[in-house]
């Protein structure tokens, strides 16, 4: 390598951008050196930079388009940047993170610092998973014991251990009461849009509702549920009475005030991993399927899903459910968040849903990257999900070019049974979120080397290192 290849090599983008062109010459500037034009006919979100030795122009055609240019200056630094020019434009416009908060809550400025993160790799939406068996995280004021009781549970998992029914030794210490407040919502969204981030709020419906139960223990199949969040791992028989209408009116209320507080047209409904034995020994359940004339009580879900699915639209929003929802056939305004086998975001796409795709074993960054020298603890131990498969993801994989067109694009996911803080968040996260970044931004189908990205991702760890993340070893 001569020494210009060497340094430009260094550049070390991440993500990747679509179009670079380094010539000779190199440019030392301040923030004030930079030049925004615009340009209407650079595609959204897109930007052209060019740092010439007198300065910088950024063109774009949108304010967002500045912003990511700002970011890929950022990893250029301002010293003696090398002049060329960088093309760029995102691959798709759904590039999100998933946080789960209800096994574990991590707090506003965890939450912040995600943001920072999600922005500084160009990433766009949050996905923020508010309410599980293990605990509820949204104060509503209409139902102020949704946080009094569904926020706070007797006991955690003690570290170590997955928490499942098998594997389940308690830690005896009160786990809050942990939530965020209309106020702080309203702080974090403010924070989002700063960043050109979107928040999609998720509220489970049917399922995962143990803490909302504990709150609301009127709204469950059966009589007499302890009030208390589920503290163990896996999932929850207790799910809500799909035949009580007084359930149905509450969450109904219960969304009026997540849409009063998250302007964004997404609203995540959930609507997975429900279980339908309840329903089976319930009366009320089983007199609503006699009542619409269902077949069984996969139907009854259906139904629930397709009640919040108007409910929604009514207020002008659309659901997004994972892909469980798909068994129902939801209407086609219903976005499916495929998790399971990429065979059901093809067949979500292929029937003309629009999809947002993650999966188990290339975006759920909660599973275990495989590296040697690792502290922490995973609910499914012997699962995998490395960095190479994180960088070969491909939200686009098997799909028709009609398929194609319907997905928005792609989330990674941080489940947190076994997530306790933002080390151990970050450990997870770091560097496969970077690999992820790249999936979405730069290439849905190009070929890509991960040679290429593991060379400018040792340049980026140091970066994020330098920042105080706790990025995992590149192995
Ligand atoms: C999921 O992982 N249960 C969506
Ligand atoms: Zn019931």
């Amino acid at each position: 390598m001569n020494a210009f290849v060497m340094f430009v090599a260094a550049i070390a983008l991440v993500p990747a951008p679509r179009e670079q062109a380094w010539r000779d010459g190199a440019c030392n500037f301040a923030e004030k050196d930079v030049r925004f034009v615009r340009d209407a006919a650079l595609p959204p979100e897109g930007y052209r930079l060019d740092i010439a030795p007198d300065g910088v122009t950024v063109a774009s055609a949108d304010d967002a388009g500045a912003f990511y240019a700002r970011k890929t200056l950022k990893q250029l630094g301002t010293n003696a940047v090398p002049c060329g020019t960088v093309t760029d434009a995102p691959a798709f416009r759904w590039r999100g993170f998933m946080l789960d908060e209800g096994r574990h809550f991590f707090g506003k400025e965890t939450v912040k610092s995600l943001l920072d993160l999600m922005a500084d790799h160009k990433l766009n939406v949050f996905h923020w998973h508010l309410t599980e068996d293990q605990g509820w995280r949204l104060a509503i004021d209409r139902f102020p014991e949704l946080v009094q009781y569904g926020a706070v549970r007797p006991e955690s998992p003690v570290h170590g251990c997955t928490g499942r029914p098998n594997d389940y030794r308690g830690n005896g210490q009160v786990y809050g009461p942990y939530f965020y407040t209309a106020a702080d919502v309203r702080e974090i969204l403010a924070y989002a849009k700063e960043r050109f981030i979107t928040v999609v709020p998720e509220v489970e419906v049917p399922g995962h509702a143990r803490a909302l139960l504990a709150a609301h223990p009127e709204f469950a199949c059966r009589e007499g549920l302890p009030r208390v969040p589920r503290t163990m791992n896996g999932i929850e028989d207790e799910v809500l009475c799909a035949g009580n209408d007084e359930a149905i009116r509450f969450m109904e209320q219960v969304y009026d005030e997540v849409c009063a507080l998250f302007p964004g047209t997404y609203v995540h409904i959930g609507g997975d991993e429900c279980p339908k034995k309840r329903w089976k020994e319930c009366p009320k359940c089983q007199a609503r399927i006699k009542a619409l004339g269902l077949n069984d009580e996969d139907a009854l879900q259906a139904w629930v899903t397709r009640h919040f699915t108007d409910y929604l639209a009514k207020k002008g929003r659309r659901t997004v459910g994972w892909d469980e929802i798909l068994a129902g056939n939801p209407g086609l305004e219903t976005v499916v968040h495929n998790w399971r086998k990429p065979e059901y975001g093809i067949e979500a796409a292929e029937k003309g849903h629009d999809v947002v795709v993650s999966a188990l074993g290339a975006t759920y960054f909660s599973v275990s990257q495989g590296v040697k020298e690792d502290p922490f603890t995973y609910l499914s131990p012997k699962r995998r999900c490395s960095l190479a498969a994180a960088y070969a993801f491909d939200p686009h994989a098997g799909m028709t070019e009609a398929a194609k067109r319907h997905v928005l694009g792609a989330e990674c996911c941080m489940w947190s049974e076994c997530t306790w803080n933002e080390y151990d968040l970050a450990f997870k996260l770091w560097p496969r979120a970077c690999a992820f970044a790249e999936a979405v931004w730069t290439a849905p189908a190009a070929p890509r080397d991960f040679a290429d990205f593991s060379q400018r991702m040792a340049v980026h760890r140091l970066r994020l290192i330098s920042e105080g993340v706790n990025c995992a070893p590149l192995e």
